[in-house]
């Protein structure tokens, strides 16, 4: 089958689902995009090479490998081991083509201002999810001395050195929690971050940076201590596994009343989305890096999901999940607190014959007994996913869109569902 690269090029972006198979066996679940991105970005910090194992093939990686061999890196990948090495000299400019084609790339800020002590990169601009302000990360940033400024759609930072000091983020933003630590870990002194995002990928990228040699203490809770430090060198890392992945195909077994188990999972790292699934009914088998999954014939409501930062309900889980909730015997309702406009699944999810009410960032989900297969549009990543939920769980066949946007998250999503007896494939 074509690579998922050549897919993008030849736009062979659909995907077909015969839909109503129970979800039957086991699927390793690969690593986390929301890790492996800023892991990549880091490498830029050393002189050195890098190792980065389980890094799954995403139209995302890609796009962050493309920004680093633009900066002068040498960058290849030996299966799913991703080698970086950026001993050369690295430029600090990254052009509006590569930052469009990843809104998520503002992280890039941090390192490149760490490396070259100047950073010239395009603003990220809204995406899917509504706008993508970055004010929490210029904040922070110019509180460690660096001098930002925003024109004509560039932001220029400027920092001869950073200097650590205490700052303390109005929200606690994943992406501005990591551009601190790579903006801190050669700055002057000490950077304490309070309210800092706790999300699992924030301590991944702290362990593969103190595996360089940063001195990093706290990560992956509310308060973040970094010492600065000369130099760092070369590290070699294993990604953690993707927790909105295993998300994914459990909401998929879920829906389809199935009976699955994931390997390559961190069961702490979902907690929040695991007591849901055992609130709508499911029974869990908890192993120390396995869940096993099986499916109740009718699975309950839940009264109301509210997102929250970790280790609250993941945004991220929200659609995926709404996607089972349209079958649950009763009604649910979903607030999503993260994002401004994270509901463009809803209208395709409809058009399957699901009973869902919007209101500004609440959902009203009342249960139907099945969905029925249509032809639908991804519009987001996430919800994209909640699609694929919804047509393996509908009856007949469904026929979905844009799968760029699912690409960016799910590798080989076919593949992988094929292996638990979906009737699933890429046009
Ligand atoms: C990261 O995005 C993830 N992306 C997102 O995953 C995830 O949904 C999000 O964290 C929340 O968990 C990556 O890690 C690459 P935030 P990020 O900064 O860093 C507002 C996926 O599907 N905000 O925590 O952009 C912002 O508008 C993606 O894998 C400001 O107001 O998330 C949003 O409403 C989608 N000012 C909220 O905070 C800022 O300066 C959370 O954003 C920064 C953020």
């Amino acid at each position: 089958m074509a690579s998922q690269f050549l897919q993008e090029v030849l736009h062979v972006n659909r995907l077909t689902i015969e839909g109503g198979v129970p979800l039957e066996g086991s699927v390793r679940v690969h690593g986390a995009k929301n890790a492996v991105l800023p892991i990549l970005a880091a490498t830029i910090l050393n002189r050195g090479v890098n190792v980065i194992h389980d890094c799954p093939d995403l139209k995302d990686v890609r796009t962050t490998m493309k920004i680093l061999t633009h900066l002068g890196a040498s960058v290849k990948r030996e299966g799913s081991t991703v080698i970086v090495n950026t001993e050369g000299e690295l430029t600090n400019h990254i052009p509006d083509a590569l930052m469009r084609e990843m809104r998520s790339s503002i992280f890039f800020m941090g390192a490149i201002l760490s490396r070259c002590k100047s950073a010239r990169i395009s603003a990220p601009g809204g995406c899917e999810l509504g706008p993508r302000p970055i004010d929490l990360h210029i904040k922070a940033l110019g509180e460690m001395g660096a001098k930002i400024q925003e024109s004509h759609g560039y932001i220029n930072c400027e920092a001869e050195h950073l200097v650590g000091t205490n700052i303390h983020l109005a929200f606690p933003s994943v992406g501005a929690t990591e551009n601190v630590l790579l903006a801190a870990v050669f700055a002057d002194g000490k950077t304490t971050v309070t309210n800092a995002a706790k999300e699992p990928e924030i301590a991944d990228l702290a362990a593969f940076l103190n595996q360089m040699g940063a001195d990093i203490r706290g990560a992956g809770t509310g308060v973040v201590e970094i010492t600065g430090v000369k130099e760092l060198h070369g590290a070699e890392h294993t990604v953690i596994p993707d927790r909105i992945v295993a998300t994914t195909y459990l909401a998929a077994a879920a829906a389809t009343h199935g009976n699955v188990t994931l390997t390559n999972v961190i069961p702490a790292h979902n907690t929040a989305v695991l007591s849901c699934l055992k609130d709508c009914g499911c029974s869990l088998t908890i192993g120390e890096q396995s869940v096993t999954m099986r499916a109740p014939r009718v699975l309950a409501p839940l009264d109301y999901i509210k997102t929250l930062p970790y280790p609250g309900f993941p945004t991220d889980a929200q659609s995926p999940m709404m996607a089972m909730l349209t079958v649950a015997d009763g009604t649910s309702i979903v607030a999503e607190t993260i994002f401004e406009s994270r509901f463009k699944h809803v209208e395709e999810l409809v058009r399957m014959g699901a009973d869902i009410k919007v209101d500004g960032r609440v959902a009203v989900i009342r249960g139907v007994p099945a969905l029925s297969g249509a032809t639908v549009t991804a519009m987001d990543l996430r919800g994209g996913a909640a699609l694929v939920v919804a047509g393996l769980a509908a009856n007949g066949l469904t026929e979905i869109s844009n799968l760029q946007y699912i690409d960016r998250g799910y590798e080989d999503i076919e593949h992988n569902l094929r292996s638990l007896g979906a009737r699933i494939r890429r046009a």
